[in-house]
């Protein structure tokens, strides 16, 4: 059978060393962010029922998961997202839990996505979600957090922005530009795709599909292209709900402020989010030069609780990708260089000195150095270039006339500098 049998499937990602290591980095970083947050790491299953994802999580991603019926005849799906699993899992936990309950995680997700630059058909999303607190301080402080996750990793205000809207306030705009209730998911439809497809293309959705007329469309294009909230507030002011929702984003642009986050903080009222489950302020973090697609999205989701059967709380969090995030990286120059690293290589001079070489390695792995060396009899020289090639730091060298006076000799890899180490000191 030729090996291209066995080829990867589209979409799905090998990790060796060098690749690894800069998940790692970016793990690492969302990891470190998170508990400087107070976030505490939890994990599910990534095989969940199909029913848990179905009406939940909105028809873009049911059309791309990955389902089968196992042998037990259930229905089951990868996890393509890991909300509806966060929902389930506090459904059965949270009554006992003192709130607000902040959690993260960090799952690899699975979605039958056609390829493109961006999305992949499996990626790691770092998941961080506040439940049990329905104020706004909890709404700015997740997006603080994905903001800090990509600080961390080096990227600032030139690179990237969360361009923020409020699904009530998009509803009530909405609504006053003359969209029927019956029409405002459909409407959402369009809106979340506007910018990605030609304007012929979304005037004849929101035709067909919202029922808006020319002057409406025209309306409404004036109304997602305001960025400024004393303008919008001017304009529909009267309207209740716009200027509840209006105080509401001024209240949580001002917290991001007093952070020193202001300048990471857009509205943007074409955010509305392609899945179901999110009721109040959405946001979504794009790179400043608009190349790529979004980093990370989230929101506000007041009710999934309480549709996966828990206590009834409401909810705010985010997801942030790996793939998009790792394309941007790679951009700015951020991606670390990645070089084997070890602390010791030891080399004996002849099959002799292996049994002390194993010793010695040992007492210094115990000691929680990293230590190697040549797994087969080898001529000193081919021991050095591996050690090189291992990116040791420091090579021990075991000779029998060092053995018997007590010492080994110690190579310092970067200056070539040799010192004779006695065995004691060592050991
Ligand atoms: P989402 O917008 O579907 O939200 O995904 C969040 C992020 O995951 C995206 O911005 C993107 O970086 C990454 N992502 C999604 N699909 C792919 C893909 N096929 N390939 C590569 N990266 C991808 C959610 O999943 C929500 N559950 C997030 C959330 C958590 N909301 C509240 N809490």
């Amino acid at each position: 059978m030729a090996t291209s049998d066995f080829a990867k499937l589209p979409g799905f990602r090998d990790f060796p060393p060098e690749d690894f290591a800069l998940r790692s980095h970016i793990q690492n970083s969302w990891r470190r962010v998170s508990r400087r947050y107070g976030f505490s790491e939890y994990d599910g299953p990534p095989l969940e029922s199909l029913d848990l994802y179905v009406e939940k999580s909105g028809e873009e991603i049911v059309g791309q998961l990955y389902h089968f019926v196992d042998r037990g005849d259930r229905e089951v799906a990868l996890r393509p997202e890991m909300t509806p699993s966060l929902a389930r899992i506090l459904g059965d936990r949270s009554r006992g839990m003192s709130k607000p309950i902040r959690w993260f995680s960090m799952p690899q997700l699975f979605r039958y996505e056609r390829q493109q630059r961006g999305r992949l058909r499996e990626h790691f999303q770092w998941n961080v979600d506040i439940v049990g607190e329905g104020g706004v301080a909890a709404d700015a402080e997740v997006v603080a957090v994905a903001i800090d996750g990509l600080r961390e990793l080096g990227l600032g205000s030139a690179d990237f922005a969360a361009r923020v809207s409020d699904r009530r306030l998009l509803n009530a705009l909405l609504r006053a530009v003359g969209v029927a209730d019956d029409r405002m998911a459909a409407a959402f439809g369009v809106i979340d795709k506007i910018e990605r497809i030609p304007d012929e293309k979304s005037a004849e959705l929101l035709r067909a599909d919202v029922g808006l007329d020319g002057a409406q469309i025209a309306m409404l294009r004036d109304v997602l292209g305001n960025t400024d909230l004393t303008a919008l507030s001017e304009k529909f002011g009267d309207d209740e709900a716009v200027s509840s929702a209006v105080d509401r984003l001024r209240e949580y642009v001002g917290m991001l402020s007093a952070m020193g986050l202001g300048d990471f903080v857009e509205i943007d009222l074409k955010i509305v989010r392609g899945l179901a489950y999110y009721t109040g302020i959405v946001f979504e973090l794009f790179d400043r030069q608009g190349e790529l697609r979004a980093i990370c999205g989230g929101g506000r989701y007041d009710r999934l609780l309480e549709l996966v059967g828990g206590e009834p709380l409401p909810a705010v969090g985010f997801g942030m990708g790996d793939v998009v995030l790792g394309e941007l990286l790679d951009e700015r120059g951020l991606v670390p260089e990645h070089a084997p690293e070890l602390d010791y290589f030891m080399v004996p001079v002849t099959e002799a000195q292996r049994p002390e070489t194993l010793r010695i390695a040992h007492v210094l792995r115990d000691r929680g150095h990293s230590v190697a060396y040549a797994l087969r009899d080898q001529g000193v020289a081919k021991q050095m270039k591996a050690a090189t090639r291992e990116g040791a730091k420091t090579v021990l060298l075991l000779g029998p006339d060092e053995l018997e006076r007590g010492c080994i000799v110690a190579r310092d890899m970067s200056t070539g500098q040799e010192v004779d180490v006695s065995l004691s000191e060592l050991t």
